[in-house]
């Protein structure tokens, strides 16, 4: 793909990585630059499991959404949601129960555009551009969508999102707002890439994505348990990804730290 593509939001700077086209080139998606992609094989060349890890981040994400419609969530606030791939969340969740109800919100307008063409035609799931720091944005412009009911129980997905919040930006304040406004019976879904159990070439990838508009944060175990605090963890809980309710006819994955992050799913009592 160029920049001449139609796909390509005006204003795009085609010359500067994106997280979202980074990570859609490893989940094979065809909406990124070269510019994405000659990054993606510096990061892929490090870390040669990275792809592997992005694929995984997506297969939890795809169990997860199943476990909350199984527990009763018909709604979903997808933040951070990146460009759309094959087993979105809105087409898991309205397979599982068709009155389901799915918003995408994402910072990057090739995210927001893709998200806005594959959802024209699908009244039970809308997208808004904006950014998950600023949380009174992001509950009003989903309101206004008139998708959620904020009175009700929503699952808030933030899969592999809060990695690209430093701390001086404050990530578990912006999780704390996000609680504040979810009813009870609600769920927080976090995944977090950590270096906790990696070689130090992650810590070099990581280095690397700093070309992108955002640099990643290798978070520990303990520090992604934070955001969980006004939550009850579901079983198994803060765990390496893969090992995260794994589909038992799955191999038992033997190395399930060298995905380097962790998933889990709180439940606001
Ligand atoms: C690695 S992708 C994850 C996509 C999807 N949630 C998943 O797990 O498969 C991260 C996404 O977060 C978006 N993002 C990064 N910083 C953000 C912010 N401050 N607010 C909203 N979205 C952000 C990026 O544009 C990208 O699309």
């Amino acid at each position: 793909m160029t920049g001449s593509s139609d796909w390509v939001p005006a204003g795009i700077d085609v010359n500067r990585p994106s997280a979202a086209r980074v990570y859609d080139y490893f989940l094979g998606g065809a909406h990124n630059f070269a510019v994405d992609r000659a990054l993606a094989q510096q990061i892929a060349a490090m870390t040669p499991n990275i792809g592997e890890t992005m694929r995984s981040n997506r297969v939890f994400l795809r169990r997860a959404v199943r476990y909350l419609v199984e527990h009763g969530v018909r709604q979903f606030l997808d933040i951070g949601s990146g460009i759309p791939t094959a087993g979105n969340v809105h087409e898991i969740a309205l397979a599982a129960a068709p009155d389901a109800a799915v918003v995408y919100v994402d910072i990057d307008p090739v995210a927001v555009e893709h998200s806005r063409a594959i959802l024209s035609g699908v009244d039970r799931a809308g997208v808004i551009c904006a950014d998950v720091r600023d949380v009174d944005r992001v509950l009003g412009e989903a309101g206004r969508l008139g998708l959620l009911d904020f009175s009700r129980p929503v699952a808030v997905l933030l899969a592999g999102v809060l990695h690209f919040v430093p701390d001086s930006d404050e990530p578990a304040a912006t999780v704390a707002a996000l609680r504040e406004a979810m009813a009870p019976g609600s769920y927080l879904l976090v995944s977090h890439a950590t270096a906790d159990g990696q070689p130090s070439e992650v810590v070099e990838a990581q280095r690397l994505s700093g070309r992108t508009a955002t640099e990643i944060v290798l978070r520990t175990r303990e520090q992604i348990a934070v955001y969980f605090e006004g939550f009850s963890l579901v079983d198994p809980g803060l765990v390496f990804i893969p090992l995260w309710r794994p589909d038992p006819v799955d191999p038992a994955d033997e190395h399930p730290e060298q995905v380097g992050a962790y998933a889990g799913v709180g439940r606001k009592d």
